[in-house]
C-alpha cells in the first residue's frame, strides 16, 4: 500500500520490461536522473536498455514496482537492482530511483527492503550504495534503513555499505537458484511431440 492511497506490486524486472524502464526513465526529473546516473542523461541507448534488463536474476537482479491504470495495463513506478561486483563478490552494488509523482509514498524503503532480502537471498554478504553527497533524500532513506552503517566519503562520492543477514534463511535459495541457472544453460530435452502431430 502506499503512503497516501493506491497499491503497487513488486516483482523481479525482466527481459520484457524494455518499455516499461524506458517510460519510467523518461518521468524521472533531470536531477532524479542526475543522481541515479552521475550524469545528465537525456535518454537510455538501446544497449543500455539490454543491460538494465537482461539480467540473470542471481548476478544481477532488478525489482520493479508497479501498477495497474486505466491507461496503462502496468504503469512502472520505481525499480532498485543489485549487481555483484567482480572484485569483492561478496558485494552488491545497489541502485534504485522512484518517478518524481510518486517519490515520498514509501516506495523507495518498500523496494530498498526487498532489494536486501533478495541479495541475501542470493548469498550477498552486503549491498554498498554509492550517491552523490547532495542526495538528501537518499541519504535519508539509507540512514534510516541502516543507522549502523555509515557514509564513507570516497573522491566527493559517499559509499555506504549495508551488511546483510547471513543467517538469511535464504541461503538455500541462492543453491536453488544456482542449480535453476545451470539447468538454463543445458541444453533442454526436446519434448516428444504432442499425440496427433
Ligand atoms: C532516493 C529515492 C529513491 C527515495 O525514494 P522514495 O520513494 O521517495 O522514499 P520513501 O518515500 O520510501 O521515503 C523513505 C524515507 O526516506 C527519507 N526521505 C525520502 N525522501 C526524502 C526527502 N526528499 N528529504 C528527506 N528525506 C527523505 C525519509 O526518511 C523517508 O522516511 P519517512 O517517510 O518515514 O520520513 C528517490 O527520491 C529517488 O528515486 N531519487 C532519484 C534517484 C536517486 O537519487 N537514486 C539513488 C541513487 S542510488
Amino acid at each position: 500500500m502506499l503512503a497516501g492511497g493506491g497499491e503497487a506490486q513488486l516483482r523481479l524486472l525482466d527481459a520484457d520490461d524494455k518499455g516499461l524502464l524506458r517510460r519510467g526513465f523518461e518521468r524521472l526529473s533531470d536531477d532524479g536522473r542526475y543522481n541515479r546516473f552521475f550524469v545528465r542523461k537525456r535518454m537510455l541507448l538501446d544497449a543500455e536498455l539490454d543491460y538494465l534488463t537482461e539480467l540473470d536474476q542471481i548476478h544481477h537482479l532488478a525489482l520493479v514496482a508497479v501498477r495497474a491504470t486505466a491507461l496503462e495495463p502496468t504503469e512502472g513506478l520505481a525499480v532498485a537492482r543489485a549487481v555483484r561486483l567482480v572484485t569483492e563478490p561478496h558485494v552488491y552494488e545497489g541502485a534504485i530511483a522512484v518517478v518524481d509523482e510518486f517519490q515520498g509514498r514509501g516506495l523507495g524503503a518498500a523496494l530498498l527492503r526487498r532489494l536486501m532480502a533478495a541479495t541475501a537471498e542470493r548469498g550477498g554478504g552486503s549491498l554498498r550504495f554509492c550517491l552523490l553527497p547532495t542526495n538528501t533524500a537518499m541519504r535519508a532513506l539509507l540512514t534510516s534503513l541502516a543507522p549502523q552503517s555509515a557514509f564513507v566519503d570516497e573522491d566527493g562520492v559517499l559509499r555506504l555499505d549495508i551488511p546483510l543477514d547471513g543467517s538469511s534463511p535464504a541461503r538455500s535459495t541462492a543453491a536453488a537458484l544456482d542449480a535453476r541457472a545451470g539447468d538454463r544453460l543445458r541444453p533442454r530435452a526436446r519434448r516428444p511431440p504432442a499425440p496427433g502431430r
